[in-house]
Parts: structure tokens; C-alpha cells; sequence
């Protein structure tokens, strides 16, 4: 069986299908294979080694299923692994796949949606550590100002399914409330983790419209279409045939609920193990 042709997404566990619910929707016929690492998720708390073993392991599997190219739609694996792969293993090992990661579609636009100039950024303790977000802004859009705050018991809370929890809802507000303690002029949030637009409702009712929440799915599946279009080689190796496969190290059950409310379609997805 021909197995080429593919797109990958990759993400430690649900978060990434907020970026594939996008890449979806924009450019809805190519073949997807996502790949969530949810048994050993989160990522975002795991030593720099850890984080880039399981991810380079990630991209791997996909590969193997026939992905030409890899989105990485996790913050703290594009922040700790995105770098090293390209440059270290995909010329000797995968020299004609690709990968690309989610933190510079995501800060590419964002000067048009401030008008403060002060942005904040809310993601897991691994992103706002690598200082990714700081250091990427600081190229692109120099003069806005950044606050950046850690968020470490969102993606456990999202995994676990447990964020309309009271507890879950108190956990949100006061991580907000420290980002917006560090500057009230913030006016826009980017939601620097994939997983947390699974619950925007519940942070737009938290910021009570203080500032407008940046969700990057739109952002990567935009830059998505520009980067094969600028890439017609890679593009033609592409098929075109509107598939979708699943797999995840999660139990079969336990992922399809959950990814099927967030991904807005019926998911079906097939257990895998990697270790
Ligand atoms: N969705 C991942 C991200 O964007 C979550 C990482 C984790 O598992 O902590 O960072």
C-alpha cells in the first residue's frame, strides 16, 4: 500500500486538533494523520531531553505512516525540539520531509491586533521558559512589550477533563489575574499552548473583555497555505484525497469523546504504543 502523500500533526495530546479543526477548514483536501501523545502528555513540566526524545519520536511514527511534511501543533515541543530536529536529524535521517513548528505563524500578525502594544502570553511552563515567545516578538514587532505568565495545571486539567471543575475555573482566573497584575494595559492574550482554546469560553468569561485572545489554529493553517504554495516541489508530493487517521497512545474510548466534541467531527481513532 502507498502510504505517501501525507500531512502530519503532532501534539502530547488533544490540544493539536485545535490547530487541525483549522488546517481542516482552510485547506480541507489533503490527507491528515494526527498523532497525539496523550498517555505521556503533559510535556509542558518534562526536562528539555524528555520533551525532545517524545517528540522526535512523534515526528518519527509520522513519517512512517507517510507524512511529507510534520505541523508540530504544541508550543513546548516547537519551543524545545522544533530547532534540533530540523537542523540535526532531518538532513541525515528524513532529508526530504519536512517539519515546522507553531510559535512564529503565531507572532507573525499579532502587532495588527494590539493597540496597546502590550501583548501577554499564557502557556505551559516549558514554553514561557524557552523564552520563545519573547525572543520571536522581539525580531518580528520590536516596540511591542511582552508578559508572559506559566500556566503549569491547565494542560492536566484539560487532559483530565476536569476544567469546568470549580477548582479548574479558580486555577484559570488566578493565572490571569497574575498576567494582567504584571501590566492592565495588556490587550491581547495569546493563547501560547494549543490546548487552550478548548476553553475559550470559560477564559473569555474569566477576562470579561479586558483584552481579545489570540487563537493560533487560524494563524498556523494560514501560514500553512502560504508555505506550500511558496513550496510547490513539496506540495506536489501531496494527495489530494480528504482523509483523515488518528492515532493516539490514549485508550481508544477515552480519546474519541473527548477529541470528537473538540474536533467538531467524528473521531476514530487507533491506540498506538511507542515505548
Ligand atoms: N498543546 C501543548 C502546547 O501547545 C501542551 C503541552 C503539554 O503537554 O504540556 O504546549
Amino acid at each position: 500500500m502507498d502510504r505517501s502523500g501525507k500531512i502530519g500533526v503532532f501534539d502530547s495530546g488533544f490540544g493539536g486538533l485545535t490547530v487541525l479543526r483549522a488546517i481542516v477548514q482552510e485547506l480541507p483536501n489533503y490527507n491528515y494523520v494526527y498523532f497525539g501523545d496523550n498517555a505521556r502528555a503533559p510535556y509542558g513540566n518534562k526536562s528539555f531531553e524528555r520533551i525532545y526524545e517524545y517528540t522526535l519520536e512523534g515526528v518519527t511514527f509520522l513519517f512512517n505512516q507517510g507524512c511529507e511534511l510534520v505541523i508540530l501543533a504544541c508550543n513546548t515541543a516547537s519551543a524545545k525540539a522544533l530547532r534540533t530536529i530540523q537542523q540535526r536529524v532531518l538532513p541525515l535521517k528524513f532529508p526530504n520531509q519536512r517539519v515546522l513548528g507553531v510559535i512564529r505563524p503565531s507572532t507573525e500578525e499579532i502587532e495588527t491586533f494590539t493597540r496597546t502594544g502590550k501583548v501577554g502570553i499564557l502557556g505551559t511552563e516549558g514554553t514561557i521558559n524557552s523564552k520563545s515567545y519573547l525572543l520571536e516578538l522581539a525580531k518580528i514587532s520590536p516596540k511591542i512589550e511582552v508578559f508572559q505568565q506559566a500556566c503549569p495545571l491547565w494542560v492536566p486539567l484539560i487532559e483530565e477533563r476536569q476544567y469546568n471543575s470549580t477548582a479548574g475555573k479558580l486555577i484559570f482566573a488566578s493565572d490571569i489575574e497574575r498576567l494582567f497584575q504584571k501590566n492592565n494595559a495588556i490587550d491581547t492574550v495569546i493563547l501560547a499552548c494549543t490546548h487552550y482554546p478548548i476553553i475559550t469560553s470559560i477564559l473569555e468569561e474569566i477576562i470579561q473583555g479586558r483584552a481579545k485572545l489570540i487563537e493560533q489554529g487560524p494563524l498556523v493553517a494560514n501560514k500553512l497555505r502560504d508555505y506550500l504554495e511558496r513550496h510547490p516541489t513539496l506540495e506536489k508530493t501531496l494527495k489530494k484525497e480528504f482523509q483523515l487517521q488518528f492515532f493516539s497512545t490514549e485508550q481508544e474510548d477515552y480519546f474519541n469523546d473527548h477529541a470528537t466534541e473538540i474536533f467538531g467531527a467524528r473521531v476514530c481513532v487507533q491506540q498506538i504504543n511507542l515505548a
